[in-house]
């Protein structure tokens, strides 16, 4: 199985998309990697040369530019399309970009016969059946680490707002009340931030609270290579006992569900705050209004929940959560309804991102990144070699294909091949040399006509 990516380990770096043959790059799309000693071979589809893509709920016009300028056929549309409609409109198209209202369902996909890939512009993925799409040989991209930033910077506001009771007194002298006051107001600088999680988020914001004169330690279940002066600690206990504020980065697993709870608020230095952006049931909230009330705590910021509101201007009360109203009255509580990860350069990235990732499939193969597929990737063919031919074959998981495979491709010389397996599917990447273009359709049918046969491509 492939290694999860973590910022702070190495990994390979990504293969930048060339142009499209005949297609000029636009001066905002991926850089070529040619160099005099290099030339890539550009690829793409020796079948379905014009794909189609269509792209719902308004995703970002960098994606469109970007797919224009790879030579793709693009439409566009601002609004989520209802399973009828996408299942008769997905016939057409050979590529699909969603945000989280379209439902790509086991019906749309078995009614999108041409559907190659699934693009999710946005974090999550729940929106796409994706073991039907998997076993229907469709990656689904999406781009999980895009607003990263945005939720560290979120995070710098809320430790200087907190430690100054900023909402408190900007709430007073909105209601008219000037309150001037120093008593329990401090300075970040100095002070120390406990990390808990120094995946994406976390270390991010550790650079961040650094240049701030802030000491910082974190937690992991990893051991994670410190960033700047940053330290670990080998426990929560250690790191909660240590911190003048405490921020949680980690991801929703059964050990991270009420992670913060009344024994491990107990732990946390009086007069100190907890800021929770990682995902809502982490935190025992009743326990953090109890330690927030009898003044333990001094402050804390929350942006997610338990239960979250379906839609803008829903209300946020107790039949949501029980306890909505005692936090809401609880002072010196920064409440965000889930924006960490909200801004406008987190949505460019995000468009870019996942653009980038169906194009390198659709293009080259790459399943890299995909959250439902077995990844595999080659490096780059030189463009010199005008007879390579890369196949793409997706399949059952099971005994004795690479075998079939690999007899068809007996008679040529097998310059690069990798296999991956995930579940009921796997994938297999070749590049064989000194293969015409003619007998293509002779390999076409010998490997698509192999009984665990889910789809095969050949990229020339
Ligand atoms: N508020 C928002 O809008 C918003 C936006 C983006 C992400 N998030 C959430 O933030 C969290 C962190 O995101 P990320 O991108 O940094 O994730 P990440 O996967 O890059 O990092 C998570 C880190 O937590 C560590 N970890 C896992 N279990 C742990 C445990 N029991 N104790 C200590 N460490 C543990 C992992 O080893 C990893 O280093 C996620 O829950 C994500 O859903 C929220």
């Amino acid at each position: 199985m492939a290694t999860p990516f973590h910022p702070l380990r190495p990994c390979p770096p990504p293969v930048p998309i060339p142009a499209r043959s005949g297609h000029e790059v636009a001066a905002s799309a991926s850089p070529t990697i040619s160099s005099p000693q290099f030339k890539v071979k550009i690829l793409h589809p020796v079948e379905n040369v014009d794909l189609r893509l269509l792209l719902l709920e308004n995703i970002s016009q960098e994606a469109v530019a970007a797919f224009r300028a790879q030579g793709f056929h693009v439409d566009h549309r601002t609004k989520a399309m209802t399973e009828e409609e996408l299942i008769a409109t997905l016939p057409e198209y050979h590529a699909v970009g969603i945000r989280s209202k379209t439902k790509i369902t086991a019906r749309v996909i078995q009614a999108a016969a041409k559907l190659l890939v699934i693009g999710c512009f946005c974090i999550g993925t729940n929106q796409v059946d994706l073991s039907a799409a998997a076993q229907a040989g469709i990656p689904v991209f999406n781009s999980p680490f895009s607003n990263s930033r945005s939720v560290a910077e979120l995070v710098m506001g809320e430790l200087v707002a907190l430690s100054r009771q900023l909402f408190e007194r900007a709430h007073e002298l909105r209601h008219g009340v000037w309150n001037k006051q120093s008593k329990g107001c401090w300075e970040v600088r100095g002070k120390t931030l406990g990390i808990v999680g120094y995946g994406h988020i976390g270390s991010q914001l550790s650079v961040l609270a650094e240049a701030f004169g802030i000491r910082v330690i974190f937690y992991d279940v990893l051991n994670i290579m410190p960033l700047g002066s940053a330290r670990q600690v080998d426990s929560l206990s250690t790191l909660l006992s240590d911190a003048d504020f405490v921020t949680l980065h980690v991801p929703e697993l059964p050990e991270t569900i009420n992670m913060i709870s009344q024994p491990q608020l107990a732990l946390m230095k009086k007069g100190s705050y907890l800021i929770n952006n990682s995902r809502g049931k982490v935190v025992d909230i009743p326990a953090l209004i109890d330690a927030l009330q009898s003044k333990h705590l001094a402050g804390a910021a929350v942006d997610v929940f338990p239960s979250e509101p379906g839609s803008n201007g829903a209300p946020f009360d107790d039949q949501l959560n029980s306890w909505a109203t005692a936090l809401r009255n609880t002072p010196n509580v920064i409440l965000t309804p889930h924006i960490g990860g909200s801004t406008e350069e987190a949505q460019r990235l995000i468009g870019e991102e996942v653009a980038q990732s169906l194009t390198r499939y659709l293009d080259y193969g790459s399943t890299i990144g995909a959250v439902n597929f077995p990844e595999v990737d080659l490096r780059a063919m030189a463009q010199e070699r005008g007879d390579y031919i890369r196949v793409c074959h997706v399949h059952r998981n099971q005994p004795g294909v690479l075998k079939q495979v690999n007899d068809a491709l007996s008679p040529y010389n097998v310059e690069k091949q990798y296999s991956e397996s995930k579940g009921e599917v796997a994938y297999v990447m070749a590049d064989i040399a000194d293969v015409s273009i003619e007998e293509v359709a002779m390999l076409r049918e010998r490997i698509s006509g192999t009984p665990a046969n889910i789809l095969t491509r050949f990229l020339a």
